[in-house]
């Protein structure tokens, strides 16, 4: 992992790298709708309010739990207590991008969404909002964790989220198994190299051609780094788009050259 200065280097070179956010010199049509109808939809959509007062909740939460810790690396080191607010504050990925992860899943409408890493089930609630006709089959290793999450569906009244507990490593493939294809998939736990590919490549077996793959903190550490640099040289993969803390990946045929941008958000 990098360190924060370190980190803020990289945020200043992105920003002087980007495109301004606005579109304008994309020359794709497809990424220039995209920035402009998802990326920059100021709207308030309904569900925003409900799961961000959750969200509110458990950064207040000062019960405490039982965690098996997937840590940092997500080497599964040992069990430690933790407060759900200290969960919280440490996993959950902020607002702007969980509403992003929203409204990707709003406007595109994939059926079969798959999130690696649930935590408290923040992110998982957004997905599930955008398009409740899908399924979001997500993944929690520490069982604790997964039974909040359960409990924090149960409270936004959603049923079209199935939560598999256990490591990534053992319980993926198979649940990949009863699915036919993935459209949405966002890989957010186990932030290393080698899981990280080999996550990436499993996915790819049911991917199809409007899949996207949205992978989190490309920037966060050399290793990731080396995951995203991977990512974007692979020969399925047609365009990314680079927002310093998540990455996004199409394989759509229409671009006929490799493209990958870094857009401001
Ligand atoms: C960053 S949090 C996910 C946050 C969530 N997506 C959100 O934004 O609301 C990552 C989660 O992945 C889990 N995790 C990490 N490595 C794992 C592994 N190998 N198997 C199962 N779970 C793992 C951790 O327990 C942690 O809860």
């Amino acid at each position: 992992m990098y360190k924060n200065y370190q980190l803020g280097w990289l945020y200043f070179k992105y920003r002087l790298k980007a495109l301004n956010g606005k579109g304008h010199g994309t020359h794709s049509p497809f990424v220039y709708t995209f920035i402009r109808d998802v990326l920059n939809d100021k709207r308030k959509f309904y569900c925003y309010s409900g799961i961000e007062f959750l969200r509110r909740q458990l950064l207040a939460d000062k019960k405490k739990i039982v965690v098996e810790d997937f840590g940092a690396g997500s080497k599964l080191n040992k069990t430690k207590e933790r407060t759900i607010a200290a969960i919280a504050y440490s996993s959950l990925k902020p607002k702007k991008y969980a509403q992003l992860l929203f409204r990707m899943v709003n406007y595109y409408q994939p059926k079969t969404i798959v999130e690696l890493g649930t935590s408290l089930g923040i992110t998982s609630s957004y997905l599930a909002s955008g398009n409740t006709n899908a399924t979001v089959y997500t993944f929690e290793g520490s069982s604790s964790v997964a039974t909040k999450a359960k409990e924090n569906f149960t409270s936004l009244k959603l049923e079209n989220i199935d939560l598999t507990v256990g490591n990534f490593d053992d319980t993926l493939s198979a649940k990949m198994a009863e699915m036919n294809s993935i459209d949405f998939a966002f890989l957010d736990g186990n932030h290393r190299y080698e899981p990280t590919i080999n996550y990436f490549e499993q996915i790819l077996t049911k991917s199809n051609d409007d899949t996207m793959v949205i992978l989190d903190d490309i920037h966060w550490s050399k290793e990731m780094e080396e995951a995203w640099a991977y990512v974007q040289n692979h020969p399925r993969v047609t365009t990314t788009i680079d927002l310093f803390f998540i990455g996004v990946v199409f394989f759509r045929k229409e671009f006929k050259n490799k493209q990958l941008f870094v857009i401001k958000y």
